[in-house]
């Protein structure tokens, strides 16, 4: 393995070369697992291999391969943000299922293409599974979906094709320019962020995204919405598509999807369903009942890449219908041209990307790896963290928890502490490398956001983190008294 790798044929491995770099792969995957603890959450970053890895100059002549995995291991690792570590706690970002790397290098040896099933029979069967046991986990029956590279995508991708169906004219003939009222979208005050970006790309524009306030529970308010869609009319607009969250991304609240669902079908409107962050917690019995709604939309956005536990990238959207979804996609020069065949999808008809990976693997091994019982067992885990710190910070009285916990996510702030200070002590927290929280607004005070979606975190990790954002902000306090 000590060779260099253009040895054989051009950029081409032998088999027993092959197996000597795979058996190297895997002492530095058990590797990394076994030191993670030891390792700081945020790298102290070393500025001068930064420096080193952005003047290289294009290699004329290449390395042995030993040498790539030395430097990947006293590089790279160690100037990289752990985000598996069991106190990285911060955005919504998982810890990946260990088998997953595998099917990621297995699934990229086969480099199949999954636009036209010809160039990836089996993987179309695989993708198509996995999208029909999301199906079922969320009661929509028909339809269909394709795996995404995330939530962004899948949000982007369900509200192009509702704007199509609703749309007056010809939507691919004449875009939006055809058009003589506004189309107007509404979503919750906290719906994610993807939601505007989405409308902006598809050409709706951030002014005719309407955010709707949120109640105490910081979920959508109907009544709210219901006044928008009214003042819309009143003024010409064309009212068209709700997107409701099956788990917003700063708190985790779950908007009243039924009574959303139920609104929508008597206006005509779409509803999307935005469950990137929360809806696969459906696969547990505590909270199928109110995520399993989720499916009561027209299309919904899933992450496998949050509470799946997938590494990046693994988005998924699905669509109860699949002829207006194919509408918005399907376009067949003649060099792309395919018969149609019963058992497959050319998935390059019901997405925005020609040339795709083979993401469906992943999924398909992890949930065929470990069963939905085991799975059932990683989400409450995460579910019961996050109550656990919640119960931690009400108990303490120097810690404000400033929302309800909702799925994972735990938001709170110090009390007695202003947005700046909070800010400071987050910085520190993080800085030290101690953990990594992540930094959200509630009702636009600034606080703290612990958010679990890490399969190593124990409730020792969930004492240490409170204790030391409780040492920080009894620090501060002196500080303060000595000025
Ligand atoms: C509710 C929600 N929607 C969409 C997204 C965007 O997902 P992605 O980062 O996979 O594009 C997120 C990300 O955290 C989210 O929480």
């Amino acid at each position: 393995m000590a060779e260099r790798v253009h040895a054989g044929e051009p950029l081409i491995l032998e088999p027993d070369r092959l197996r000597a770099a795979g058996c190297r792969l895997g002492a530095l995957l058990g590797d990394y697992e076994a030191g993670l603890r030891s390792r700081s959450v945020l790298p102290d970053v070393d500025r001068a291999l930064i420096r080193r890895i952005l003047d290289e100059p294009f290699p004329e002549d290449g390395r042995p391969l030993e040498e790539l995995f030395d430097e990947f291991e006293d590089d790279i690792v160690p100037n990289s943000t752990q985000i598996a570590h069991p106190r990285f706690l911060a955005y919504v970002l998982a810890t990946p299922a260990s088998i997953a790397p595998f099917a990621e290098a297995a699934a990229a040896a086969l480099n199949q293409n999954c636009n036209l099933w010809t160039l990836s029979p089996a993987a179309n069967a695989i993708e198509q599974k996995v999208i029909a046991w999301f199906h079922d986990l969320f009661g929509m029956h028909g339809g269909g979906g394709i795996i995404t590279s995330g939530g962004s995508m899948a949000n982007l991708s369900a509200l192009a094709v509702a704007r199509d169906t609703h749309h007056p004219g010809d939507p691919r003939l004449d875009g939006l320019q055809s058009i003589a009222s506004r189309m107007v979208l509404y979503t919750s005050q906290e719906a994610h962020n993807s939601i505007d970006k989405a409308a902006a790309i598809i050409g709706l524009g951030t002014d005719s995204v309407r955010r709707i306030p949120t109640d105490d529970r910081l979920r959508m308010r109907v009544d709210s919405l219901r006044e928008a869609v009214a003042a819309d009319r009143r003024r010409g607009h064309q009212p068209f598509c709700v997107v409701a969250s099956a788990g917003t991304v700063t708190t985790g609240a779950i908007d009243p999807i039924d009574e959303l669902a139920e609104y929508c079908r008597r206006e005509g409107f779409w509803l999307h369903v935005d469950g990137a962050y929360g809806a696969f917690a459906a696969l547990s019995d505590r909270l199928h009942g109110d995520l399993r709604k989720a499916g009561e939309g027209d299309s919904l956005s899933l992450d496998p890449h949050k509470l799946l536990f997938m590494p990046l990238e693994a988005g998924c959207v699905l669509f109860r219908d699949s002829a207006g979804w194919r509408n918005t996609f399907s376009f067949s020069p003649g060099y792309l041209a395919m018969p149609p065949d019963a058992d497959f999808l050319h998935f390059s008809e019901y997405g925005p990307q020609l040339s795709r990976s083979f993401k469906a693997l992943k999924i398909w091994w992890c949930l065929r790896a470990h069963g939905r019982r085991r799975y059932q067992v990683a989400i409450e885990r995460v579910l019961d963290l996050a109550a656990y710190m919640g119960d931690r910070i009400v108990d303490e009285p120097r810690l404000e928890l400033v929302a309800p916990v909702g799925l994972t996510a735990v938001c709170f702030r110090v009390r007695d502490a202003d947005d700046s200070e909070n800010r400071r002590l987050l910085e520190t927290l993080v800085r030290d490398g101690l953990a990594f929280l992540g930094p959200a607004h509630v009702r636009g005070r600034f606080c703290l956001r612990g958010c679990f979606v890490n399969l190593r975190t124990t409730r020792q990790d969930v004492d240490a983190i409170v204790d030391a954002i409780l040492r920080l902000a009894y620090r501060d306090d002196a500080t303060r008294a000595s000025r």
